[in-house]
């Protein structure tokens, strides 16, 4: 059963099964942080308030407790998340 990404500001949706977290939040157009997509810089890290992710690959960077590293998950149940600074959308280009 597909599970479903809420974030705290209230926006959810139902990701593509071969998404990671960081990809997935990308297709919905949510603006979120990242540099290196691999679990080494740690920049993409946002708090997981509720559920469960595994990680495809083990992440290299520090992850202060509660925090998960999208670039290299993706969710194991539905979830909650919070971006830090807030969910902001990608304007069209
Ligand atoms: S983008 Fe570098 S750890 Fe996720």
């Amino acid at each position: 059963m597909a599970n479903i990404i809420k974030i705290m500001e209230g926006f959810s949706f139902i990701p593509r099964s071969e998404l990671n977290l960081l990809e997935a939040l990308e297709s919905q157009k949510v603006d979120v942080e990242y540099q290196c997509r691999e679990g080494f810089c740690g920049s993409c890290q946002v708090q997981l308030v509720e559920g469960e992710v595994e990680y495809t690959s083990d992440p290299i960077a520090f992850v202060p407790e509660g925090r998960i590293l999208p670039c290299c998950c993706h969710a194991k149940s539905d979830l909650t998340i919070e971006i830090p600074g807030g969910c902001h959308f990608k304007k069209p280009e």
